[in-house]
């Protein structure tokens, strides 16, 4: 059987959960993908440090570069900006395809890496650095792509999604609800990118230049956080019939001038309650679609959470290393052929 080699960087919330899975669900992967996924290795910082996870010893390595030169794919889920960015370099120059979570990366150098995987002719895959589990980057890309993509409103910060939600129904304070956010893993590992909105500035100048096909840069995203929301506020909303939501709102705007322009911004916005994204609750995350053709859309699901995230993650893994593999998507092949039809009359009406 083919074998495609697969390098991982990172081993913290999201990568410890890849490669877990990538272990334990070698099989069906290697029927999905075509070919056999390989782990080839692990690298992290500190290879000798006592982790959480039963992952083999012998795959950690601190050596990421030559790494790098053993995979057919690399899947970078370090974070920030360096080294991520000079390796995620070298892993497409040296003809790896890539996939990566990493927000930061992706919306301040995005443009400039996606240039560099054309030229080499490699693919660069971020399903998950946007709403972690929830599909959103691609049927923004792909399955919209033949529409016109008015107005993007997301809930895509899971921490201050659970914070202000604790706030609205049970009266909770900023503090109390922050502290359990980040019990929950919800939260950065300095939660100030949740709260003061950077990480959903981030996802919205990623959220913006998808949507819209342009690059949208991160400092022309208007940020506004939530350490400024007290309780009176989420209080007095409420019984005005809102909820306090910290929303990334992308949208087409027409000059006076006739020439249009997008406008990307996060700030906490009053939702109606009778608007689906105030029935989000929790960690949760959602990004709502207005399109000209296909009208509103909504996306719903995990946003943050290291098992959920790995789920985007390895989808694009498995989608890609297909393509990589038999050139490509071939949905009719890679349906699991064996499972039984259940007779209709065993189906409940009930879900
Ligand atoms: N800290 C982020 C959140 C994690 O709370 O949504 C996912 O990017």
């Amino acid at each position: 059987p083919r074998i495609v080699r697969v390098a991982l960087l990172g081993a913290g919330s999201v990568g410890s959960q890849v490669a877990r899975l990538l272990l334990e669900q070698a099989d069906t992967f290697a029927q999905r993908a075509g070919a056999r996924l390989e782990l080839v290795g692990i690298a992290v910082r500190d290879p000798k440090r006592k982790r959480d996870t039963d992952l083999p010893a012998e795959l950690f390595t601190d050596d990421a570069e030559t790494l790098i030169l053993q995979a057919d794919f690399v899947i970078e889920l370090m974070g920030g900006i360096e080294p991520a960015r000079t390796l995620i370099t070298q892993a497409l120059e040296s003809g790896a395809d890539v996939v990566t979570a990493n927000k930061a990366l992706l919306a301040n150098h995005g443009p400039e890496l996606f240039a560099l995987a054309e030229r080499v002719g490699a693919q660069l895959h971020y399903e998950a650095a946007v709403a972690g589990a929830i599909p959103i980057l691609r049927p923004l890309r792909e399955n919209l792509a033949g529409d016109r993509i008015e107005r993007v409103l997301g809930i895509v910060n899971g921490t201050t999604n659970y914070i202000l939600d604790r706030m609205h129904t049970k009266g909770d304070s900023f503090e109390e609800s922050l502290r359990i956010a980040t019990e929950l893993g919800y939260a950065e590992a300095d939660p100030t990118a949740d709260i003061e909105g950077f990480d959903a500035q981030h996802k919205a100048a990623i959220l913006a230049s998808i949507a819209f096909h342009t690059n949208v840069k991160l400092e022309d995203v208007y940020c506004e956080g939530i350490t400024g929301v007290s309780i009176d506020q989420i209080n007095d909303a409420k019984r005005a019939g809102f909820v306090v939501k910290l929303l990334a709102i992308c949208e087409r705007a027409v000059e006076a001038s006739g020439t249009e322009s997008v406008s990307a911004r996060v700030y906490p916005a009053l939702v109606p309650e009778s608007h689906p994204l105030a029935s989000v609750h929790g960690g949760n995350n959602a990004v709502f679609v207005e399109s000209a053709a296909a009208g509103s859309l909504m996306f719903y699901g995990a946003g943050a959470g290291g098992v959920e995230t790995a789920s985007a993650v390895l989808g694009d893994l498995v989608t890609a290393a297909r393509r990589h593999v038999l050139g490509g998507p071939g949905l009719g092949e890679s349906m699991d052929a064996n499972l039984p039809h259940r007779p209709i009359s065993e189906v409940d009406t009930r879900f």
